[in-house]
């Protein structure tokens, strides 16, 4: 909105300068001026560049009709915004502020790239003081300061907080003197987007100044941010919240010069990248390398007649830091104690954890060191079952019982949704009626989906917790690393919640909600809020690091908030570790992890919402062309998310006729929400399968890459690395296939076009029912008619030859109608969707045959046509009978 303001007031002057001789006409465009430059003051009260100096030139030479000179410096505002070049080049005073020596200071300086921040600072004082404070700031600089930064003076805490929420190029807030709580700049402008900021509530807060409370919103907010106090409370009086809120206290005695160096300190601190300076440290040193890895420093490379285009091509950066050194100032992954300790705690702090790991083979391997480290054989793990394979893969490895659960189906686009929570809370029931509750370890979800579909994961914790107050809680947040950096995000995050939950439960206040929620409840009622004597929160979250943010490919990271971790897991854990990383962990992976960081630190924030806001305009773009909508629609919330899931009633961000919605409601209530980054256009109307729209017409003729595809549709995603000129491109290239799609259609003879509808009915009108899991069979159950199954004990026995037996898929119904019984030996796993339809040891229903054969992708792992379905024997599986029966299996664990 920010700029399109400014680019309307662009075109305003740039109309009113060219229209000296027109009067009427310059009186429209001079009003039209006003009105923006007014909505526009309102805007840039709460960002540094330009800053109201600049704004208020802008008004005195409209008053003063410089009109020309008007359109000039507004275009060059615009530009500066638009480019984001006033960041880089943080001299942002006047140029006719400048002084000789100040140009050639800064032209010394030339060279080196400073970075631009701007510090909020809180302070309910003179403009005079104002004044003051920013000359003694300004004098305080060095030009040979690595950063430079901008001043944002707020007066009140409504202001502070829409500064912190909207400006993103705030780094440090500096609260001075106590503000008053209301704003006198809130314009009608801005109004409808500080919703939030009128509904913060207090009532709870011991606390009534409100200085302190503006430290604890700004961690809640913006964690990343220092926040420096100052105050003439002496330090005995202040209370505890107080300075845990803050990065560092001072009194109003003290000088200014502190607090400038505090600042630059504490952004220092953040810049530091422990292991990626390391490594840059390591590959500068002359070494002999008299050890294994000939291509280290590119010895076997540069010097090769046969492959030194290998070497041109990464560049000599790349082959100086491959190194297998753990001393020199470099670290051991397996038993960190320098630099990968410190990037690894700087880590925990940026993304909430307690603990964090790096991973060098992705989160296929986070997921199974999670699995081995937490759960053993005989034990009880609820998990959805249309989770990614490597969990499947885990359970196997671990001997652990999975018991699977249903997603809730689009059946129109052939994709499932979510586990519903009541879904979740009648199968641990159901266990705890078996007298299994003691067994079940943990619940395994993914959050979000590939799809974009978000649990509310405190919502969940807390009911399942209040039926198992010892649950582990697995999040793979494979897709949803980025979700931490803001805020909407990031109440969906398992991190965020496990440390909110934490602190909650530890409260008075909860204690005493929990005693009135006891007695309340009514003869055989459940309880829905967790017992705070018995509940433990036990998180763990593994995300993908790369897939959403900076790091290089299978650059992984699991992170821990676990209060029992010490003392109860991390041996098992570091024995998990061991088992699957490397002992030759990729260095460049890890630089770029710990350099991923630094970035999401300081502009994780700012990347994050601008990849939001791509999504809502890509999203608008294709909804608002009615040549695009012809073929394509964009999914909309409530295409994926039935309405007893959607308390709020949002149904989509973007509205042809409303316009845009807000988010805010909906993620913070209802049950499952969309990320809007992940856009999923349905196709059949085009009448091409999800495949090969994906291969021939996006890749081959676009260039255009995506991840993932349905029957009859594609998913597209923005993240941190997408820009305008990327969303643009694909709109044009969805045009040019619209516009392919139209000649195909005209040049079709009359049996083609009825081949074609017949090709759009199939895939708009007949999919295939998707299938739920049906059930292990009873030889490889736990408990008799009791969910969870011996997936392992299946998987093994499939190892012999003898034991299985090939089935071609049309013969597998009317075998089960004549009374055999199949039972899958391996995992199939069709791509799309991904996931196992059978599992080892799960009985084939005759909704997973009809949806095999109903199937036209080309992958299936674990199926292969020509050969059929690899089924167990009958005979294997009434000995396996026999021998459960009789308490032991060759081969399956034991079970009780
Ligand atoms: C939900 C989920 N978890 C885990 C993974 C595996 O992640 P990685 O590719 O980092 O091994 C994927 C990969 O697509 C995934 O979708």
């Amino acid at each position: 909105m920010r700029v399109d303001f400014w680019n309307r007031l662009k075109n305003e002057t740039a109309e009113l300068a060219r229209s000296a001789r027109n009067s009427k006409l310059q009186k429209l465009h001079e009003k039209a001026s006003v009105t923006l430059l007014n909505d526009l003051a309102g805007v840039e009260h709460y960002f540094a560049y330009p800053g109201e100096a600049r704004i208020k030139a802008l008004e005195r030479m409209l008053e003063r009709e410089e009109f020309v000179a008007l359109a000039h410096r507004v275009s060059d505002i615009t530009r500066l915004l638009v480019s984001d070049g006033y960041r880089s080049n943080p001299n942002h005073e006047d140029e006719d502020d400048l002084t000789m020596e100040v140009v050639e200071e800064r032209e010394r300086h030339v060279g080196s790239k400073k970075n631009y921040f701007e510090v909020l600072f809180v302070e309910d004082r003179s403009k005079e003081d104002e004044k003051v404070l920013r000359q003694s700031l300004k004098e305080l600089r060095d030009p040979s300061d690595q950063c430079e930064y901008g001043v944002v003076v707020q007066r009140s805490f409504q202001d502070a907080i829409i500064a912190l929420l909207f400006n993103y190029n705030i780094q440090a807030v500096v609260v001075r003197y106590a503000p008053p709580y209301h704003s006198k700049n809130i314009t009608p402008l801005i109004e409808p987007y500080i919703d939030y900021v009128h509904k913060l509530d207090f009532s709870e807060e011991a606390d009534n100044d409100l200085g302190p409370i503006l430290g604890k919103l700004g961690k809640q907010f913006r964690p990343e941010l220092n926040i420096y106090y100052v105050t003439d409370t002496t330090l005995g009086n202040l209370k505890d919240s107080t300075i845990k809120n803050f990065s560092r206290i001072f009194y109003q005695t003290e000088d200014i010069q502190e607090l400038h160096l505090a600042i630059l300190r504490g952004i220092s601190e953040r810049y530091e990248t422990p292991f990626f300076s390391a490594l840059k440290e390591y590959s500068k040193k002359p070494t002999g390398v008299f050890h294994a890895m000939p291509i280290s420093r590119g010895n076997s490379i540069f010097k090769s007649r046969w492959i030194n285009d290998f070497g041109d091509f990464y560049g000599r950066n790349l082959f100086l830091a491959e190194s297998s050194a753990t001393s020199g100032g470099l670290d051991s992954l397996l038993q960190p104690t320098g630099p990968l300790k410190k990037a690894q705690e700087m880590a925990g702090r940026s993304y909430g954890s307690k603990r964090t790991f790096f991973v060098t083979n992705g989160t296929s391997t986070a997921n199974k060191i999670v699995m081995q480290a937490l759960v053993k054989p005989n034990d009880v793990v609820l998990v959805d079952r249309d989770c990614h394979k490597s969990h499947h893969y885990g359970l196997m490895l671990s001997g652990a019982y999975p018991v699977y659960l249903d997603s809730y189906p689009i059946q129109e686009y052939s994709m499932y949704g979510a586990v519903p929570l009541a879904h979740i809370k009648q199968k641990l029931m159901r266990l705890k009626e078996a007298g299994r509750l003691q067994k079940v370890k943990m619940l395994l979800l993914t959050n979000c989906t590939f799809d974009g579909l978000v649990y509310n994961v405190e919502r969940v914790m807390e009911e399942i917790l209040a039926i198992k107050p010892d649950m582990i809680f697995l999040w793979d947040e494979a897709w949803f690393a980025f979700a931490g950096f803001t805020y909407n995000y990031k109440q969906r995050t398992g991190m965020f919640v496990a440390n909110k939950l934490f602190n909650k439960y530890k409260s008075l206040t909860y204690r005493t909600e929990y005693e009135a929620h006891m007695a309340s409840l009514k003869e055989g009622e459940l309880p829905r809020m967790p017992d705070p004597d018995k509940v433990r929160i036990r998180v763990y979250a593994t995300q993908s690091t790369h897939k959403t943010l900076s790091s290089f490919r299978q650059g992984s990271m699991i992170h821990i908030w676990d209060e029992d971790f010490r003392r109860k897991s991390e041996s098992t854990f570091l024995e998990a570790y061991m088992t699957h990383t490397s002992t030759s962990p990729n260095y460049q992976m890890l630089a770029s992890l710990d350099a991923g960081r630094r970035q999401v630190d300081f502009e994780g924030f700012e990347l994050v919402e601008k990849s939001v806001e791509l999504a809502m305009v890509l999203r608008a773009k294709i909804n608002d062309n009615p040549r695009l909508n012809k073929y394509f629609d964009v999914l909309t919330v409530q295409d994926f998310i039935p309405s007893q899931y959607r308390q709020t009633g949002l149904k989509e961000y973007y509205d042809k006729k409303a316009g845009w919605n807000r988010m805010e409601d909906a993620w913070q209530l209802d049950e499952f929400v969309l990320d809007p980054t992940k856009i999923t256009l349905a196709i059949g109307r085009t009448g091409v399968d999800g495949d090969t729209f994906k291969n021939k017409y996006l890749m081959d003729k676009f260039n255009i890459q995506i991840n993932k595809t349905s029957r009859n549709s594609v998913l597209f995603m923005t993240n941190i690395g997408t820009t305008r000129g990327s969303v643009t491109y694909l709109t044009n290239a969805l045009l040019k296939i619209a516009d392919e799609l139209d000649e195909e259609f005209a040049a079709l003879n009359q049996r083609e076009k009825e081949i074609r509808k017949k090709r759009i009915q199939a895939l708009t009108k007949e999919v295939p029912p998707l299938p739920d899991f049906s059930f292990f069979h009873h030889s490889f159950q736990a408990v008799p008619g009791v969910p969870g199954g011996d997936i392992r004990a299946a998987y093994f026995l499939a190892y012999d030859e003898e034991n299985y037996e090939y089935l071609p898929l049309k013969e597998c119904i009317p075998a089960m109608e004549a009374g055999n019984v199949l039972v899958a030996s391996s995992f199939v796993i069709p791509y799309p969707p991904g996931f196992p339809v059978l599992v080892p040891g799960q009985q084939v229903s005759e909704e997973i045959i009809r949806f095999l054969l109903a199937l036209d992708v080309r992958e299936i792992h674990g199926y292969r046509a020509d050969l059929g379905l690899r089924v167990f024997k009958e005979s294997v599986l009434n000995r396996q009978k026999t021998m459960s029966a009789m308490g032991g299996m060759p081969l399956a664990t034991k079970k009780k």
